[in-house]
C-alpha cells in the first residue's frame, strides 16, 4: 500500500515533469514593442532569426508531413540556431470550419487537394512519419501539433495569414490579390484573424501574428482594383488588427504593406493616405505597442547594394531610424519576412543575398541605412523541400527550399555552411 503510494506519487510527478520538461520562463511573453526593438515581458530584446514554414497551399497543413516527422523537422530549424518560425495558413480553413460547423479531416483534405488515390498514399505516409495522427486528426489539429513542437523546441511561432483560398500565392490573377478580390472576402477574413487569435492562446510560442501576406493589384476586376491603395489599407488593415488585439491581447501584429508587401512608405513616414489627410500614427491605436511593420524583398536581379539598401530604407525600414536625421515618423520594429534564393552553389553569391545579410546582421550598412543601429530579424523564404502540390503539381520540387526534396537533409550545404549559420550568428549573437 505504502509502496504502491510511493510509486503514484512518484509517477504522478514524472508526468507532471514530462509534460514541462521545460523551465516555465521560456518565451518570457507577451512580447511587446520599445522604439525599434521586440521587447519580453522583462525588457529584453528579442531579434527573430528564422524561416517560413508554409501551411497555405491546397491541403492547408503545414508541408512536409509526408517525408519526415514534425519533431524531425522542427529540429533541423533549430539545429541552424534559429529562433522563430512564420507558419502560413490560409482563411480557407477556418471559413470550412464555420460553414461546416466542424474542422476538416485529414483524409477528407488530402482527397479534395490531390484526388483519392494519392491522398490515400500520401495519408499512409503521413501516419507512418507522425504516428500521433489519424485519418481523422484535422487541419487545425495538425497546425497545433506543430505548434507544440516549436514551443516545445523553444522556438517563437510567427502565424501568418499568407491568402484567403488554400492555394499557391501569389499572384496578380489569383484572386486572393485585394480586399474584395475574388476569393479575398474581406469579412472572413477578419473572422478568421479573430478565430485564429482566440485559437493560438493555446500555444505557448506563439509571439506574433500577421495581418495579410503581400497585398497587390488585381488584374481582372477594375472595381476592385480602383480601390487599390493606402485609403482601402488604412480602413481595413487597423479594423483587422482592432479584431486580433480584441480577441487576444497577447500576440503582436505584423502590418504589411503594398506591392507584394515592398512597400510601406507613407505609412513609417507619416504621410497622408487618402485626400482626407489621414495619417497614420502609432499613438492613435490602443495596441500601439503590439504593431510591428514587415517587408518582403526579391530584388534577385539588384547589382548595386547600396540602391538596394536605399530602397529598402526608404520602403519602411527608416521605422528602425532613431536617429535626428530620420525620415520616419512612426518608429516600431521592421522585419524582412521574406526574402529567398535559389538553394544551389552559386545563388547565395549574389549581390542581393549578400547585400541583405549584410543589412540584416549590420555588417554592411550604407547610406541612410548607416544610421540603423542593431540587427534587423528576418525569415527566409523557405523552409520546403517540396509541396504536397503546387499550382497544381503534386509533390512540387522547390528550388529555394533549405531542405532537399524528401526533408531529409539540406538541399545545399554550402549555403548553410556559407550563408544561413553565418546570418543566424550574425542577426543573433
Ligand atoms: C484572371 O484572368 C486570368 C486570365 O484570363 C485567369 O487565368 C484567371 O483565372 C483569372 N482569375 C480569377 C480569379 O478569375
Ligand atoms: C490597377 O490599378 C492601378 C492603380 O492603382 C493601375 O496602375 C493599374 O493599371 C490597374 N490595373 C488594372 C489591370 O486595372
Ligand atoms: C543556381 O540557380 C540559378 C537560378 O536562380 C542559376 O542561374 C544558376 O546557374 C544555378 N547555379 C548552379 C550551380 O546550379
Ligand atoms: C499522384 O502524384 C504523383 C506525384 O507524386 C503525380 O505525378 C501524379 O500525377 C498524381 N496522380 C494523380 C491522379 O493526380
Amino acid at each position: 500500500m505504502l509502496l504502491n503510494t510511493i510509486v503514484t506519487i512518484g509517477l504522478t510527478l514524472a508526468a507532471r515533469v514530462g509534460a514541462h520538461p521545460r523551465p516555465q520562463a521560456w518565451p518570457n511573453g507577451p512580447f511587446k514593442t520599445s522604439g525599434p526593438n521586440i521587447v519580453d515581458a522583462h525588457g529584453n530584446t528579442v531579434t527573430y532569426a528564422g524561416v517560413n514554414w508554409p501551411g497555405a497551399a491546397d491541403v492547408m497543413i503545414p508541408e512536409g508531413l509526408q517525408y519526415s516527422s514534425i519533431q524531425d523537422i522542427v529540429s533541423k530549424i533549430k539545429s541552424l540556431g534559429m529562433n522563430v518560425v512564420r507558419l502560413t495558413y490560409a482563411i480557407e480553413m477556418i471559413d470550412n470550419i464555420f460553414d461546416t460547423g466542424s474542422d476538416i479531416p485529414l483524409s477528407t483534405a488530402l482527397e479534395t487537394a490531390l484526388g483519392a488515390d494519392n491522398a490515400t498514399i500520401v495519408l499512409d505516409q503521413i501516419l507512418s512519419h507522425n504516428p500521433s495522427f489519424t485519418a481523422s486528426t484535422t487541419r487545425l489539429e495538425v497546425f497545433d501539433a506543430v505548434a507544440a513542437e516549436l514551443s516545445n523546441q523553444r522556438i517563437y511561432i510567427h502565424l501568418d495569414n499568407h491568402i484567403s483560398q488554400g492555394t499557391w500565392c501569389c499572384s496578380l490573377t489569383d484572386g486572393n490579390g485585394w480586399f474584395g478580390d475574388t476569393y479575398f472576402d474581406v469579412a472572413n477574413w477578419k473572422r478568421g484573424l479573430a478565430y485564429m487569435a482566440a485559437h493560438v492562446k493555446a500555444w505557448p510560442g506563439l509571439a506574433s501574428m500577421s495581418l495579410r501576406n503581400e497585398l497587390r493589384q488585381v488584374q481582372n476586376d477594375s472595381a476592385v482594383n480602383a480601390t487599390y491603395g493606402w485609403e482601402l489599407w488604412y480602413k481595413d488593415m487597423t479594423d483587422a488588427a482592432a479584431g486580433i488585439h480584441a480577441a487576444n491581447p497577447d500576440p503582436l501584429i505584423f502590418f504589411s504593406g503594398l506591392e507584394y508587401d515592398h512597400t510601406l512608405a507613407p505609412v513609417t513616414a507619416g504621410e497622408p493616405l487618402d485626400d482626407a489627410g489621414t495619417v497614420f500614427r502609432l499613438a492613435d491605436f490602443e495596441y500601439a505597442d503590439k504593431i510591428v511593420f514587415e517587408l518582403h524583398s526579391y530584388d534577385n536581379a539588384a547589382t548595386d547594394c547600396a540602391a538596394l539598401q536605399s530602397q529598402l530604407y526608404a520602403h519602411g525600414f527608416n521605422a528602425l531610424d532613431v536617429s535626428a536625421e530620420t525620415t520616419a515618423v512612426n518608429v516600431a520594429p521592421v522585419l524582412l519576412t521574406e526574402f529567398g534564393f535559389n538553394q544551389n552553389a552559386t545563388d547565395y553569391q549574389t549581390v542581393y543575398a549578400q547585400c541583405l545579410k549584410d543589412f540584416v546582421t549590420g555588417s554592411g550598412r550604407t547610406g541612410d541605412a548607416a544610421r540603423i543601429t542593431g540587427t534587423i530579424g528576418w525569415m527566409q523564404w523557405v523552409l520546403a523541400g517540396s509541396y504536397y502540390i503546387r499550382s497544381g503539381t503534386q509533390d512540387y520540387d522547390e528550388t529555394w527550399g533549405l531542405l532537399n526534396h524528401d526533408w531529409s537533409g539540406w538541399r545545399e550545404q554550402t549555403v548553410i555552411d556559407a550563408y544561413n549559420v553565418p546570418m543566424v550568428e550574425g542577426t543573433l549573437a
